[in-house]
């Protein structure tokens, strides 16, 4: 089980143009992921959501908050004594073409980390080789077929098999997916989704899906949480169904809105998002994050910045009603939270940027 709480990172940068600049990654990220449970994250680009799974395997830092795996806080733990820990959570990164060695075989790509698994289970070589077959047939490929195969010889589907299956020889706990299907092609893409939530079915392994995708979270991260984050904070959250057929931050809403609007064709009203060119997403503001595209900002939601709060709770604001316009009330919402000020049902579109 993970455990994250108010997980911060900020890079600090400085560019020959752009001179110092502050980036906040990731604003204060608390989640619980339990043992075969889901948590997907969603969001367009630029929002944290790969520094979130980096810091998870331990390929980034933070440097604020708590992460803990298993009972134990990992930031006061030497490198060393985490590494275990990191061990158990395995990302699938969004490209199956530079995740796998070109010059090794499939064989070889998964014989390497069971070789070094042996070195800790015993595992004579023949026990390797049918671990191997093992997990290529749990990810859906033929062992025969595969094995002697180099990953240029592969499809991208059979690819991201093979990362998975590669991911699985160190028997973690969790998995990370990061817009694992985003660089396949189109007709692979399902099989992939229905791998990893059959993979979480069977073996109880938990799931972060992290993706720009409504609907491939929603099929992936079923009966799970839905984190919606907007420039490192979570804006919204709760039960995946619940905030997807129920959404109250505009943001969620712009990002569940079908079809968006090319400007010119139609400019934006009181429902459209402000278009993300006519802004400088670098200013950080005192309010709300996204008080310059929302079209619903008031002089409240500049002043100060709404905390996450459950439905019903109120924002601060004096308009949190929890039911209006069709949106539940807390008792029957879950635990539905929301970072906004005037929470309720409406509908919002996302304008393109100028170009
Ligand atoms: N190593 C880094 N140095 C400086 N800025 C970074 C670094 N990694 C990520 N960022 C910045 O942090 C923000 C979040 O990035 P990222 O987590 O990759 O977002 P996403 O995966 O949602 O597209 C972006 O503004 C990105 O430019
Ligand atoms: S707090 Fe205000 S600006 Fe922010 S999303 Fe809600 S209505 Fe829009
Ligand atoms: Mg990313």
């Amino acid at each position: 089980m993970i455990e994250a709480r108010n997980i911060t990172r900020t890079y600090r940068t400085h560019g020959a143009f752009t001179g110092p600049r502050t980036v906040h990654a990731l604003r204060g990220v608390d989640f619980t992921l339990p043992k075969g449970g889901a948590v997907s994250f969603i969001g367009e680009s630029g929002c944290g959501k790969t520094t979130l799974g980096k810091i998870l395997t331990g390929l980034e830092t933070f440097d604020g908050g708590e992460l803990v795996v298993d009972g134990t806080e990992l930031s006061g733990l030497t490198p060393r004594r985490r590494a275990p820990y990191f061990r158990r959570i395995q990302m699938v990164h969004q490209d199956p073409y530079s995740a796998l060695n070109p010059t090794r075989t499939v064989g070889q790509i998964l014989g390497d980390p069971l070789r070094m698994r042996a070195k800790e289970t015993g595992a004579s070589r023949r026990e390797q080789e049918d671990r191997a077959a093992e997990l290529l047939e749990l990810v859906g490929l033929q062992p025969d077929g595969v094995l002697g195969k180099y990953p240029h010889q592969l499809s991208g589907g059979q690819r991201q098999r093979v990362v998975i299956a590669r991911a699985l020889t160190v028997d973690p706990e969790v998995l990370i997916a990061d817009e694992a299907v985003s660089m396949i092609d189109v007709s692979m893409r399902l099989g992939i989704l229905s791998l990893l939530r059959d993979l979480r079915e069977r073996l109880g392994i938990s799931l972060l899906f992290i993706t720009h995708d409504v609907a491939t979270a929603r099929y992936v991260g079923e009966g799970g949480e839905l984190h919606v984050i907007y420039r490192g904070q979570v804006i919204e959250r709760g039960p995946t169904d619940r905030v997807i057929q129920a959404p109250v931050h505009p943001y969620t809403q712009c990002l569940l809105s079908a079809i968006p609007v090319l400007r010119g064709i139609e400019e934006p009203g009181p429902d459209r998002l402000v278009p993300l060119a006519s802004l400088d997403e670098r200013t950080d503001t005192p309010g709300c994050l996204f008080a310059p595209r929302c079209p619903f900002a008031t002089d409240a939601c500049t002043a100060e910045r709404p905390a996450l709060v459950r439905l019903g709770d109120g924002a601060g604001g004096a308009d949190d009603p929890g039911g209006a316009d069709g949106a539940a009330g807390a008792d029957d919402a879950g635990d539905h939270r929301h970072a906004c000020l005037h929470p309720e049902a409406r509908h919002v579109v996302a304008v393109e940027a100028a170009v």
